[in-house]
């Protein structure tokens, strides 16, 4: 089994069948069956609501599951233990730390109330300082950090007491777009290195694909996709997942031979084997903006759909544009390619096989 940073045997979790209600009646958790992996990140993700907080608060032991429900690190039960007894860190958004102390003393508070000699604490405050890039800052006042320095504090303070799991609220979401992305990436180096098992709540969608080894998608308290970041983003179990995670295009036409063919221009069917659709009737193609290649008009072959370009949208790094090809919706395509269209202009789409993510039936009901 895999031995973690403190020396430690990660360690599994399992929740079967934990649903939570809650004293005014809200039911936040239908009941849960989820496996955790000894030493895998598993980031929950999903809107506003849907649970996130109430599953991992579960873990922490500051909720319990309705009757039934039951939780487990490794074999041992631990439905019944409160926090403190589990041996969990948690990182909160808002830091939660002790204003009017020092960096130094806030990671070594827990240390000092379970009696830790004073040498063995400032040595671990040093390393676990190195651990989150704060050398030297022991001595600050955490009021006088910056919002990402204040983040690392928190997380070397969640690390102190070498728990067994680690447990993150969304703990990058007071930080701006580019402080973000920086923390991310060394809590994401840091997590790989620690070999900790960890549960980190996130709405997301890059975050939880930048970190998670597996996602667990959540819709109103029930889980709708559990999978590593490509299988979540490449085969959407659902239209919830497809639509949640990342943009997606959806375009409806009639199946006709091994094309899908739409009133301007016709698709290839999808070639992953995932295709459920009808000679002759009508389907879904389902796929994603940055798949789709943009042409210009004198360069259109039989192969592509044609359209009119109701809207560009230069993004600095890639260009988006809306495209109208007389079906329900506007097709989203997005490329980093340097070529610009005004919008008015008639253009033409191709979206190659392989990167159709889906096709399906399309119902009376839709296409009425
Ligand atoms: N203590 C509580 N008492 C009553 N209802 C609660 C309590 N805590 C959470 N809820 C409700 O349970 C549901 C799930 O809440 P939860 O905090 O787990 O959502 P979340 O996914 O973390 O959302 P967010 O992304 O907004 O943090 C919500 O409907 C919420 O209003
Ligand atoms: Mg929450």
């Amino acid at each position: 089994m895999k031995s973690n940073e403190f020396n430690q045997q990660a360690v599994s979790i399992r929740l079967a069948q934990c649903a939570k209600s809650f004293a005014n009646g809200t039911r936040a958790l239908q009941p849960l069956d989820l496996a955790i992996h000894p030493g895998e990140t598993l980031v929950l993700l999903g809107p506003s609501g849907c649970g996130k907080t109430t599953t991992l608060r579960m873990i922490a032991g500051l909720e319990f599951p309705d009757q039934g429900g039951r939780v487990f690190f490794g074999d041992e039960d631990v439905t019944a233990l409160p926090i403190e007894k589990r041996g969990v860190g948690m990182v909160f958004q808002n830091y939660a730390l002790f204003p009017n102390m020092s960096v130094g003393e806030n990671i070594a508070y827990g240390m000092k109330i379970r009696g830790i000699p004073a040498g063995e604490r400032i040595e671990r405050v040093e390393r676990l300082l190195e651990m989150v890039h704060l050398q030297g800052l022991s001595q600050r006042r955490v009021d006088q950090l910056s919002g990402g320095q204040k983040q690392r504090v928190a997380l070397a303070r969640a690390l102190a007491m070498e728990p067994r799991v680690l447990l993150l609220d969304e703990p990058l979401t007071a930080l701006d777009a580019k402080l973000r992305e920086a923390v991310r990436s060394d809590l994401n180096k840091l997590l790989r290195s620690l070999g900790i098992t960890a549960i980190y709540v996130t709405h997301d969608q890059g975050e939880a694909m930048a970190l998670g080894d597996r996602i667990v998608v959540m819709e109103r308290g029930k889980i709708s996709q559990i999978g590593t970041p490509q299988e979540i983003y490449y085969h959407p179990a659902n239209d919830f997942v497809a639509d949640f995670i990342g943009a997606m295009n959806r375009v409806e036409g009639i199946v006709a031979g091994n094309r899908l063919q739409l009133p301007t221009g016709s698709l290839p069917l999808a070639d992953n084997g995932r295709n459920e659709v009808v000679q002759g009737q009508p389907a879904w193609a389902l796929f994603r903006p940055e798949d789709v290649q943009v042409i210009d008009i004198t360069e259109a072959d039989a192969h592509c759909v044609r359209g009119r370009l109701i809207n560009t949208f230069f993004l600095g790094d890639r260009t988006r544009f809306e495209i109208e090809i007389g079906v329900e919706r506007a097709v989203i395509a997005e490329t980093s390619k340097r070529g610009w269209w005004e919008a008015g202009q008639q253009i033409a789409i191709r979206v190659l096989p392989e990167a159709l993510v889906k096709m399906a039936p399309r119902t009376d009901k839709e296409a009425a």
